[in-house]
């Protein structure tokens, strides 16, 4: 194995995408993983970094470029850390997002993928993220994302995967950031859309308070805001929230990581009891105010981290058919995993948006005496970029129903 040292130029062909988005090629016995790769591409490469037998390169010359590859069509790409996967066509960015999740399945929840994992395609793969997070540097002057593994800002003025009313919000921010008008202690700015285009802005610039917004989704009305979580793309949350309930009913569900009630209030139309568990107070308090507006009774949430409210209330709730959790990108604490285990609900409704947290959690859940992993299906939530929203549908292991079933008479 030759020394690969950092700004080394070596001839790799990339293999495939790994999760996390970057292409995996070899090189003088190392595995190099390779930033704002094509599968297929034939590069000339420089050494970044190097740990361990691992080193990370970046594209310095492109010899015979990939079937898949395409021109980025954004000026920022490459260097604005927020996509990195528009040099792919848009049927390679969804194969490897397949790709990524069948990898995490095998090596870190040990488990055989399905044969099919079907993915959904967003609608529209630009212009459609109805949240954005903006970094301001007031010493430079600069708005926008980080910039590809840092925290300088890269100033951004037209941003190609932001929906219409957001990319509004980002030149009025800009106009006050030349102005020098921003609040003096403001790093960043969440800014959200809803319906008819009224956005939200946390911090608030021309308001009091962060303005509220509304969604409807499948028939139910959402409130929320730009200081709590909503969903990112926003023409995909019907198929979403259908294919996670599916014709679930029955007498008690459970909503863990709860938000603003996306799942809670169709839940709550199906199950005779809902209960919803949400960190936020701010995120709780819409759920409550969302479950209220919609004249559900049967459904209440309590603010709490998951794993300590389910380590003092879970006895109280059993038996309970369905739980449902969506946690965030670091996915379950074993807390939450281990208390989901104790409940025994006869289906378990895993939403993601990392698979490889989603496949360590998997782990966890899903060998003979707990569940049965029935299916996989994954959302295009977030094109142009590596992120991909999955949902896991489990079910209670035989082995484990026949140890509970009732000896036959
Ligand atoms: C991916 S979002 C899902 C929200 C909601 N299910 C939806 O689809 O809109 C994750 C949510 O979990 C909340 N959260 C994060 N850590 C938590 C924890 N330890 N316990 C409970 N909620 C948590 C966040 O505030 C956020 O609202």
């Amino acid at each position: 194995m030759k020394d690969l040292r950092v700004g080394d130029v070596v001839e790799v062909e990339v293999e495939r995408l790994v999760p996390g988005g970057a292409g995996l090629a070899h090189a003088h016995g190392r595995t190099l993983f390779v930033a704002l790769a094509a599968p297929g591409d034939h590069v000339r490469v420089r050494i970044e970094r190097v740990r361990g037998g691992v080193a990370f390169a970046v594209i310095a010359e492109i010899i015979t470029p990939a079937p898949a590859r395409i021109e980025p069509p954004c000026p920022y790409f490459g260097r604005c850390g927020g996509c990195d996967f528009q040099q792919l066509t848009y049927g390679a960015q969804l194969e490897a997002k397949v790709e990524m999740i069948c990898d995490c399945l095998r090596r870190i929840a040990r488990l055989t993928p399905p044969a099919d994992i079907p993915i959904t395609p967003a609608p529209d793969a630009w212009h459609y993220r109805a949240r954005a997070q903006w970094q301001y540097d007031r010493e430079r002057k600069r708005l926008g994302y980080y910039e590809r593994g840092s925290h300088t800002v890269c100033d951004v003025a037209a941003c190609p995967v932001v929906v219409p009313a957001l990319q509004t919000l980002l030149s009025e921010l800009r106009a006050a950031v030349a102005a020098r008008s921003l609040p003096e202690d403001a790093h960043d700015f969440q800014g959200v859309a809803g319906a008819d285009d009224a956005v939200s802005l946390a911090p608030p610039v021309w308001t009091d308070e962060v303005r509220e917004t509304v969604r409807t989704i499948g028939g139910e009305r959402y409130r929320f805001d730009a200081a709590c979580f909503f969903q990112i793309n926003h023409a995909l949350l019907e198929p979403l929230v259908r294919a996670a309930i599916r014709d679930a009913h029955g007498t008690t569900a459970v909503d863990l990581y709860c938000g603003v009630g996306l799942f809670t209030l169709p839940l709550a139309r199906r199950f005779e009891r809902v209960t919803g568990v949400e960190a936020n107070a701010r995120a709780g308090a819409y759920a409550r105010r969302n479950l209220m507006d919609a004249q559900l009774t049967n459904a209440r949430i309590e603010t709490a981290p998951t794993g300590q409210w389910l380590a003092r209330h879970a006895r109280k709730l059993a038996p309970v058919d369905l739980v449902l959790l969506d946690p965030p990108r670091t996915g379950a604490d074993a807390e939450t995993t281990n208390a989901i285990l104790a409940l025994r609900p006869q289906r378990i409704v895993y939403v993601s948006c990392d698979p490889a947290t989603l496949a360590r959690d998997l782990r966890a859940l899903v060998n003979d005496d707990g569940y049965t992993l029935d299916s996989i299906a994954a959302f295009d939530m977030f094109p142009q970029t590596h992120h991909v929203e999955t949902i896991a549908h489990l079910s209670r292991a035989q082995r484990e129903l026949n140890e509970h079933r009732p000896a036959a008479a």
